[in-house]
């Protein structure tokens, strides 16, 4: 009883949040694919402290090597760019609060190789066509939800991410940038701006799971 007195004080109790983590494999032959270096760890982070507030969590990942300490977390494994689309769709109507940090290949190649590409000319050309943009088609098709995105840019990062807070129509969106050491890929640590219509908050360099307690403290003071 008391376990559940103190659930239903917790900040999130009530509302269903959707993750998506890690990176997306795009497959051009039976062998190989094209991805990049998400280990998962920051939207893992995510999940495991939204829960902590109360929150009925789904997570949508691609491939990572991590596993969950928290088993209510439901967790949807995909591979493509195109699965997630599909499984983030099948939840966004009944979700209250999205946050995407998945980093989602922009393309895919035209044709997928039934055969493993063999070893030929000097030269080889895939054709690659645009993924959809999960995100975007989210804030498109937004009613009630609370959308949190994330951009890593290597340039130009606040303008990049104040643009893609515009076109994506999010709440608010989390930078970081490849130039801030310990920020980005695969570390246990992140750099991170929280940048809004009004407003950019500048965090120090941190443990992922302090940077989740950050970003889920803010949604909670602006969702509540
Ligand atoms: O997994 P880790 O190793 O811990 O690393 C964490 C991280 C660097 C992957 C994470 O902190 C992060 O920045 N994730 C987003 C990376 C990214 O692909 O950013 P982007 O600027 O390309 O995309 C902007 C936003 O649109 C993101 O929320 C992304 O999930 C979303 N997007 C992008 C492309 C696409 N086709 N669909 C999308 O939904």
């Amino acid at each position: 009883f008391i376990e559940n007195d103190l659930k239903k004080n917790a900040p999130l109790f009530g509302k269903k949040v959707l993750i998506t983590a890690g990176p997306t494999y795009e497959a051009i032959d039976p062998v190989r694919f094209i991805g990049n270096h998400s280990s998962g760890k920051m939207g893992y982070a995510l999940a495991e402290e939204a829960a902590k507030q109360g929150a009925e969590v789904i997570l949508v990942s691609g491939p990572t090597a991590l596993s969950l300490s928290n088993s209510s977390i439901k967790l949807i494994q995909v591979t493509s760019a195109q699965e997630m689309f599909n499984k983030v769709h099948e939840f966004y109507a009944e979700t209250d609060i999205v946050i995407a940090a998945a980093a989602v290949s922009d393309y895919k190649a035209k044709k997928i190789a039934d055969q493993k590409i063999k070893k030929a000319e000097e030269n080889l050309t895939i054709e690659l066509e645009k993924n959809p943009d999960i995100l975007k088609s989210l804030g498109e098709q937004k009613t009630h939800q609370f959308l949190v995105g994330f951009a890593l840019e290597t340039e130009n990062e606040l303008i990049y991410a104040r643009e893609k807070l515009e076109k994506k129509n999010l709440d608010f969106i989390v930078l970081n940038s490849l130039n801030d050491k310990g920020a980005g890929f695969k570390k246990d640590t992140n750099k991170v701006k929280i940048v809004s219509e009004n407003e950019v908050k500048n965090l120090p360099l941190k443990s992922k799971q302090e940077v989740a307690v950050d970003i889920i403290q803010e949604i909670v003071e602006r969702v509540l």
